[in-house]
């Protein structure tokens, strides 16, 4: 069975881990395991599809094999039955993308050093699914791009090599919208967009994509969804800029950030909540909107407002460990050997994720000063800071501290024993600064 022979209608969305009857025909290949492509792999097993993931990572398929991701319950659930079944198998085989009916390609789209984006994997991925391509497969593109990524790393070759759109192959691109360690909001619960480079494109990766969404929403090509995607995450990274600085407004006025945002909130329209924090982190909002600028840049298109937005989010963990290093100076407790903790390093409550999170930048300033820095996040065994292997800190309230900086709150966090520490510094600014000595 092939997407280009099928012409169903479109299956209902199935919240279940059971496998109900397919209603997606034949095998899916996943391109990348990842906070993404997993997932996305086991809601298409959990809908009764046959999957194949395929991933370049040894290190990462070792992990799937023996449940050592960071997954929702219910995901992990639907991991350990997806590992018993002979309908799902996990690879490190390209060619393996030739064998399926349809292939979702879910690999990072990060940024360099320089924060410029890093085509990397997604080319080199695309590339696979180029030349593995069969006649009658649907390619769908999931990874968050520049506006015509569908196009360049997709259409345009298959065409070089003889396989045309809509005549031989299906192509969409269609934006993950998952959000990590988010109980409430889990893909399965979330609209998703679908643009294809044609109407039978469309219509066969909204069929195939429909059980791992609420609803599918169709926009007119690929270039629509590929924007609304960075569109979504740019309006998020800017308003979490916005978030900063009116809390940092607030406190010079005197007042206490957590409860402006709460009052501002009973407004029910036209406002929508973002919180002040230590920085943006994780795979998304730190470089999305980069894909954006760096395309804007290149058509001599100005976007002020999102640049000085990425600017303002990149200084936060410097401005995070000055005002750390300013509550020690209040009390004249020398930096040089002070002890310092940070509770939680994810960027994201509920997330073991590290990638791009300001504790990173934040431990590393502060330790570059003198200081000596320990962490707490039972998320996260271990992190590494200036080539160095960070460990760690259980039971921190046996321990004590010159300074505590919450910068993640995880679920499983007792937080009770920070009511002793001498000074706090929340870099979410729900509790107020403390000092040993008040001012
Ligand atoms: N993480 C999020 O919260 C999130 C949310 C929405 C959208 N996205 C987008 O989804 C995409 C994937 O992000 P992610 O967080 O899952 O990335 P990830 O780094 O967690 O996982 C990507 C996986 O792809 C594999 N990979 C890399 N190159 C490959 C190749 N050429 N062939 C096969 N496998 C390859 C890696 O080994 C890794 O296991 C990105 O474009 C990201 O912007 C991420």
């Amino acid at each position: 069975m092939t997407f280009l022979a099928h012409q169903g209608d479109l299956p209902r969305p199935q919240g279940s881990s059971e496998r109900p009857p397919s209603p997606v025909p034949g095998t899916v290949a996943v391109v990348g395991l990842g906070y993404v492509g997993l997932p996305t792999a086991l809601a298409l097993f959990g809908a009764g599809a046959d999957v194949v993931g395929v991933d370049t990572s040894p290190q990462r398929l070792d992990a799937v094999a023996r449940g050592a991701v960071d997954l929702l319950p219910v995901h992990h659930a639907q991991l350990a039955c997806a590992l018993e079944s002979d309908s799902c198998r996990f690879t490190s085989d390209l060619s393996a993308i030739g064998t399926a009916d349809a292939v979702i390609v879910c690999v990072p789209t990060p940024v360099d050093a320089h924060r410029r984006p890093d085509l990397g994997p997604l080319s080199g991925a695309c590339a696979a699914v180029v030349s593995h391509a069969v006649p009658g497969q649907l390619l769908v593109l999931t990874s968050t791009s520049h506006v015509g990524t569908t196009r360049e790393l997709l259409v345009e070759p298959l065409a070089a090599r003889g396989l045309h759109v809509e005549d031989d192959v299906l192509v969409a691109f269609s934006p993950e919208r998952i959000d990590p360690g988010n109980e409430h909001c889990t893909p399965e619960h979330t609209p998703r967009l679908v643009g294809g480079a044609g109407a039978r494109s469309t219509r066969a990766a909204a069929q195939l994509l429909a059980p791992t969404a609420s609803r599918i929403h169709v926009v007119d090509r690929p270039e629509t969804a590929e924007m609304a995607k960075l569109w979504e995450n740019t309006y998020r990274a800017v308003n979490i800029a916005l978030a900063n600085e009116l809390a940092d407004a607030s406190l010079a006025l005197g007042l206490e950030p957590q409860r402006v945002i709460e009052a501002a909130a009973t407004k029910p329209y036209g406002f929508m909540p973002f919180y002040p924090g230590p920085g943006v982190g994780g795979h998304c909002i730190p470089c999305d909107p980069h894909y954006l600028l760096s395309q804007l840049r290149a058509a001599r298109q100005e976007a002020p407002l999102v640049t000085a937005a990425m600017a303002a989010n990149a200084e936060r963990p410097a401005l995070t460990s000055e005002r750390a290093l300013a509550l020690l100076a209040q009390d004249a407790v020398p930096v040089p050997g002070a002890r310092i903790l940070v509770v939680g390093v994810a960027y994201k409550e509920g997330v073991a994720d590290v990638r791009e999170s300001p504790a990173l930048e934040i431990m590393s300033r502060l330790r570059d000063a003198g200081a000596t820095v320990a962490y707490n996040d039972p998320l996260v065994p271990s992190v590494v800071l200036g080539g160095q292997e960070l460990r760690h800190t259980d039971a921190p309230h046996e321990r004590s501290w010159d300074l505590v900086i919450l910068h993640t709150t995880h679920p499983v966090h007792d937080l009770s024993w920070l009511e002793d520490v001498p000074r706090l510094l929340d870099t979410r600014q729900r509790r107020p600064s403390r000092r040993a000595v008040p001012a």
